[in-house]
């Protein structure tokens, strides 16, 4: 930018743009969001993706872990999430049951995020089990980000929240997956808990973006729950999140000092106060006289 030039004017993230950060070599930022403050923050950071993750029924709705979300918590999280973000790309995460049992009720509820609470994209876990229900809601004009390795949403299948793909026939299944994923349409994949050198692999072999979390430097973009990074969720901090911040103890200290000048009397002061004028006040006392 040259002196008394302003900056370039800042553009709506669209799918086609993540495409073409895969090819400038650009990394994809991408940060969970689940209400209003949070996301106009997110978006004025300048982060790429917002992502209405389903991890919001463990940080904000204090679920055990994602199983029990439905798609009206899911809905009324992206409404106020749309209202606080302008640029970055909007992306709802579909909960457990709402795109597995059916093919018609899948591009049913993918809908319902677009048309019902402002996102702009779907994503949805698992590989070519999901191909049916990808494919169709690609179909309506939906674009669909896959997600492959740790999906939370099998957390009892795969024994508890641990690292996929360990093995060389388990790394072939998820190659084989992101492909069959790129091939039927999807415009970008996250790749969760999965070693960095299958990552990396995978990464090299598609042309469409792969969002890491827990799966090391070679993807195409990062993504993180945005209260590990914050130090929100007190309940545990997965091993490759980075805190940035801790927010749970800074909340805690706040409303300490609250509780403490409330009881010793030192809030409100004057200056959190407001009066009457002494005329309306005196009008005011008169009128109760009997
Ligand atoms: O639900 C979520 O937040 C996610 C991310 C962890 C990718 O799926």
């Amino acid at each position: 930018m040259t002196a008394g030039s302003s900056p370039p004017e800042r553009k709506q993230t669209t799918t086609q743009a993540l495409q073409e950060m895969k090819a400038r070599r650009q990394p994809i930022t991408c940060l969970t969001a689940y209400d209003y403050p949070t996301a106009a923050a997110l978006d004025r950071s300048g982060i790429d993706i917002l992502l209405v993750g389903d991890s919001l029924g463990m940080v904000v709705l204090g679920y055990e872990n994602t199983l029990p979300v439905t798609m009206d918590e899911m809905l009324h999280h992206c409404r106020a999430v749309a209202r606080g973000a302008r640029y970055a790309l909007l992306v709802g995460d579909m909960p457990f049951l709402s795109y597995q049992i059916s093919v018609p009720e899948a591009v049913r509820n993918a809908g319902r995020f677009i048309q019902e609470a402002g996102m702009h994209a779907v994503k949805l876990e698992g590989g070519r089990e999901r191909l049916p229900a990808v494919q169709a809601i690609l179909d309506v004009g939906i674009p669909v980000m896959g997600h492959l390795g740790l999906t939370p949403q099998s957390v009892h299948q795969m024994g508890g929240f641990r690292m996929q793909a360990k093995t060389a026939v388990a790394a072939k299944r998820l190659l084989s997956d992101a492909l069959a994923l790129e091939q039927a349409g999807c415009f970008s994949l996250v790749l969760e808990s999965i070693p960095s050198r299958l990552a990396e692999l995978v990464t090299s072999r598609l042309h469409i973006p792969t969002i890491g979390i827990g799966a090391g430097p070679g993807c195409d973009g990062q993504v993180l729950v945005t209260h590990d990074l914050l130090g929100l969720f007190e309940r545990f901090t997965p091993r490759f999140a980075k805190k940035y911040v801790d927010l749970h103890a800074a909340m805690t200290g706040a409303f300490e000092a609250f509780r403490s000048d409330v009881t010793a009397g030192t809030f409100p002061e004057a200056e959190h106060s407001a009066d009457m004028p002494d005329d309306e006040w005196q009008a005011f006392l008169s009128s109760m006289e009997p």
